[in-house]
């Protein structure tokens, strides 16, 4: 059996999380019977919240990686930045600190081999960096709740989707949150081929599922080139403050 909402409830006593819990049991209903399910990305990981939900759903052992291109990620994890609009704090561990050249490598206290990469999901050298952590493993679940805008999205997968497993997932939060047609996760959703799921609580920020097809490859110069998108780039560098202001306008 999987984590039912008491546990949920437990990992979000008193830490910051941006989702819900009833939409994250949605997704959780899907995500639970990916076989195998070892290893979990997550892009976006603000202030470890959910982060600590993939830490509980990857077995003892497994593989977390999270990746968020604010510079003071480390201490917004680890308590030292209260949440600007909460007053919460989260809890991570940090157990060493690696400065990479494009980017840094924390990683974190756990049971299982927790990770997170500060660096952005754009630049397909952050991709890198996770696949170095990886080594011969493959992503069985990714959790896309970074950049949301422009083709913010779009250029996350297809920087991260060769370590994608065939038949492994992808979220993307927040498909229905923004009443804008420029919103980056719809673009993403619209382009991913079926099977997928829209919005796993319609009521809430929309969490769609999709799972990658064998052979698929998002061939992202011919996306871009047909996409009429205006780009929004505001959330190009995210301070929390800016992030707070963004989601709600
Ligand atoms: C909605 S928050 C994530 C919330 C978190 N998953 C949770 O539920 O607690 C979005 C995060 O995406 C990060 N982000 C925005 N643009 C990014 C980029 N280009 N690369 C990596 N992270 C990015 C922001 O810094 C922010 O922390």
């Amino acid at each position: 059996m999987g984590l039912t909402k008491s546990d949920l409830e437990l990992i979000w006593n008193n830490r910051h999380i941006n989702n819900t819990i009833t939409e994250m049991l949605g997704v959780l209903k899907h995500v639970e019977q990916l076989k195998p399910l070892e290893t979990i990305l997550e892009i976006g990981v603000a202030f470890g919240g959910s982060l600590r939900l993939w830490e509980q759903v990857a077995p003892v052992g497994g593989t977390v990686i999270g990746v968020d291109i604010n510079p003071r990620t480390a201490e917004r994890i680890s308590g030292k930045i209260v949440h600007p609009k909460s007053g919460l704090i989260n809890d991570w561990v940090i157990l060493e600190r690696t400065v990479r050249p494009y980017g840094e490598v924390l990683k974190l206290e756990s049971d299982r081999n927790v990770y997170v990469v500060v660096g952005d999901s754009t630049d397909a050298r952050t991709a890198d960096l996770v696949k170095d952590l990886l080594g011969t493993r493959e992503i069985d679940f990714i959790f896309h709740d970074g950049l949301h805008f422009g083709t913010g999205p779009i250029k996350d997968y297809a920087n991260f989707q060769h370590l994608l497993r065939t038949g492994g997932a992808l979220c993307i939060a927040d498909v229905a949150d923004f009443n804008n047609e420029n919103c980056g996760c719809q673009e993403l959703y619209r382009v991913l081929p079926g099977p997928k799921i829209p919005h796993t609580f319609p009521k809430e920020q929309g969490m769609s599922l999709w799972w990658k097809p064998e052979d698929f490859v998002l061939d992202l110069p011919s996306i871009l080139e047909g996409m009429k998108l205006t780009s929004i780039p505001r959330w190009k560098i995210v301070p929390a403050e800016d992030e707070q202001v963004c989601r709600s306008e």
